[in-house]
């Protein structure tokens, strides 16, 4: 299989910047489970420095790209298994920490309950969930185009029509943890860099026209956007990603909880 390397080498360097909040509380002993890993990348972060982990993922294809990464990676102590988040195969206090990044967001109240149960039971007593989500309310992005704000508002309509809080459930990590028996013990933000360079400036905005128009039937069904916004989104996006001067910095909100001893 042939790979892009540029694409490879930006999954890279957000795997690790994705990881990097929760790194000061890892070392050699700490086994850790990435919950939702989806092709694997973050939890090949965290297995730089922790003694052991493991991703999970419900997605056979995403279990395949990661056990394919890893075995290039040629990493001992890393590992995936295909599995679902509400029953996890695990037995009971098996990790020091278990790993959530942009999975919880997108959750029902009941499915949300079911994962962070079966998180606890397989978390030691004093063991930490460590969580990274998105927040629309902080995202940087320049220059400001009606085009480009159209976007976003697409995107908004998207994924609030289901639920008014999603795109704001960075911030609510803190509560929702505490609501579900883990105690806070330091939260953050951070930003994943869409704009560093020219190369990573055209995936973004490709990866945007891609999301958008893979949405675009199913806005359009749901009477939540039309042809023509959709179409002034698609070239507002090709118009960023030719900019050189185009910044997009999207903010992500992290928080560290202890399972009570
Ligand atoms: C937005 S992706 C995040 C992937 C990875 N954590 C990252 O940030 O690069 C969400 C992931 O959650 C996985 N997922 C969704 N439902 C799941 C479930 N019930 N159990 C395990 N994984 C699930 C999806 O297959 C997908 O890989």
């Amino acid at each position: 299989m042939r790979h892009n390397h540029a694409i490879l080498d930006f999954q890279r360097k957000r795997g690790e910047g994705s990881a990097a909040f929760v790194l000061p509380f890892l070392d050699a002993t700490t086994a850790i489970l990435d919950v939702g890993c989806g092709p694997g990348t973050i939890t090949a972060a965290l297995a730089k420095t922790a003694r052991s982990a493991v991703g999970i993922d419900i997605s056979a294809k995403a279990i395949a790209s990661a056990h394919e990464m890893a075995s290039s990676a040629r990493m001992t102590n890393l590992g995936f298994v295909r599995g679902t988040m509400t029953a996890l195969p695990f037995e009971n206090t098996r990790f020091d920490i278990v790993f959530f990044h942009a999975v919880l967001y997108h959750l029902d109240a009941a499915t949300l309950a079911a994962t962070l149960s079966e998180a606890s039971r397989v978390l030691k007593a004093g063991g930490l969930i460590a969580t990274r989500d998105a927040d629309v309310g902080g995202n940087i992005l320049y220059p400001e185009t009606s085009g480009l704000q159209l976007a976003l508002d697409l995107w908004t309509r998207w994924y609030e029509h289901a639920d008014p809080d999603s795109g704001r459930f960075g911030r609510r990590q803190n509560a929702i943890l505490r609501a579900h028996g883990f105690v806070p013990v330091w939260s953050g933000a951070s930003f994943v860099n869409h704009s560093a360079d020219e190369p990573t400036r055209r995936e973004s905005a490709a990866d945007a026209k891609h999301s958008l128009q893979g949405m675009s039937a199913e806005l359009m069904a749901r009477g939540l956007a039309i042809r023509d916004e959709i179409d002034q989104a698609l070239s507002a996006w090709e118009a960023w990603g030719s900019n050189p001067d185009s910044i997009y910095l999207r903010c992500r909100c992290e928080c560290v909880a202890r399972k009570p001893a």
